[in-house]
């Protein structure tokens, strides 16, 4: 941990602090022409792979955003390679795994051994607060269970989910043993992240809504907590982040996470009242609303704000990651308007 006063970590401890941190998913990404010239020369792996590049990724979005925290570059399917399932990014069709899991054999050949070798991480995250020093918190993160499962089933993207449904009832105890390692891998990924320097951990469960209420608990909450539980033992706050989660809210608090990341579908209110008010929230523009003209987002970011109605542990966020071709004036100006409200 570099920066335990900054206004992020106490927002993230649900502290008192004098005005709204703000920081955005993806805030390092293809919108900004930066990180497209650096992609010239690399891939989006070699980026994660390089800790000078991708430190500097990391610090240059931070740094002409001018927002409350960096999160590393890095990306969630790292610890699918180190597993034993190799992938790639196809052109226009985004990961492809070369073998998914399917079954309880494929289950039982997936190494839990290999965190180490993500060390990659944990150096860049080590460069990046270097860089910051207190001036600025790191926020390191990974993939929550049930979200890198489905990439390690489908092999990619899906719609449905069908295939990683199907593991899950049909062969329960093959999921489970799934998501055990999951957890024993991400557990001691995060760990050294937090070690290198990282004052946050995000689990993004970015899928996790496609779930009813009732299967997230008996499939997906268990292993969920013992990550999260794990998480906790750094000392770092841990921010747990869904989209399409409105129904879960509740369900995902007992995991024991600081702060609930919510996406733009639900009232930033009625997200917190979901969470009984208890912690933080994070969120939850709509991040196509960063497309609009500047007079909607202003008064969309001041509706959210409003709705936070000053209540300690608002963190500003989008409610999912920037997209390609966002205008990069607009985010700017957005993370000014929170800074100055
Ligand atoms: O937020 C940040 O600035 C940190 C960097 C970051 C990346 N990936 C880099 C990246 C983070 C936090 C992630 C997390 C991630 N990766 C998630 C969870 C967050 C979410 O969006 O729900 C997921 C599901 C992934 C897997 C992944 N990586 C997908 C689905 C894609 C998109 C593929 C495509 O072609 O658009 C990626 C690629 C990726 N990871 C990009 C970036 C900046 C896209 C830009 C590029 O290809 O260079």
């Amino acid at each position: 941990m570099s920066a335990p006063e900054s206004l992020f970590v106490k927002a993230c401890k649900a502290q008192t602090v004098d005005r709204t941190p703000v920081w955005f998913m993806r805030q390092a990404g293809r919108y900004m022409p930066e990180y497209r010239k650096v992609r010239k020369e690399y891939s989006l792996l070699e980026i994660c792979k390089k800790p000078k590049i991708a430190a500097e990724v990391t610090i240059t979005a931070a740094e002409l955003l001018r927002v409350d925290a960096a999160i590393i570059f890095a990306d969630l399917l790292l610890p699918l390679e180190v597993m034993g399932l190799p992938f790639h990014f196809a052109a226009g069709e985004g990961p492809v795994v070369q073998r998914p899991v399917r079954t309880a054999a494929d289950v039982s050949k997936l190494h839990t051994d290999g965190a180490a070798d993500l060390g990659y991480v944990s150096e860049a995250i080590v460069l990046v607060s270097q860089h910051f020093g207190a001036r600025l918190p790191v926020i390191g993160f990974c993939g929550a269970p049930f979200t890198l499962a489905s990439y390690m089933i489908e092999g990619g993207g899906s719609r449905n989910y069908v295939q990683t449904k199907k593991m899950m009832y049909s062969t329960p105890a093959a999921w489970d043993d799934l998501m055990a390692k999951l957890v024993r891998v991400t557990s001691e990924y995060a760990f050294e992240q937090v070690r290198a320097g990282a004052d946050v951990i995000q689990v993004f469960d970015s899928w996790v809504g496609c779930l009813s209420v009732e299967d997230y608990r008996k499939y997906v909450l268990p292993r969920t907590t013992e990550l999260i539980t794990n998480l906790r033992k750094t000392g770092a706050p841990v921010i747990y982040f869904g989209t399409d989660s409105a129904t879960l809210l509740a369900s995902m608090k007992e995991t024991g996470a600081e702060v609930i990341g919510l996406d733009w579908r639900i009232p930033l209110d009625e997200g917190w009242r979901s969470v009984g008010f208890k912690g933080g929230v994070q969120g939850n523009l709509d991040p196509v609303l960063l497309f609009a003209e500047w007079q909607e987002i202003e008064s969309r970011a001041e509706d959210i704000l409003r709705r936070a109605a000053g209540r300690p542990g608002h963190i500003f966020n989008l409610g999912h990651g920037i997209l390609p071709e966002t205008p990069v004036e607009s985010v700017k100006a957005l993370a000014k308007f929170v800074q100055e409200h």
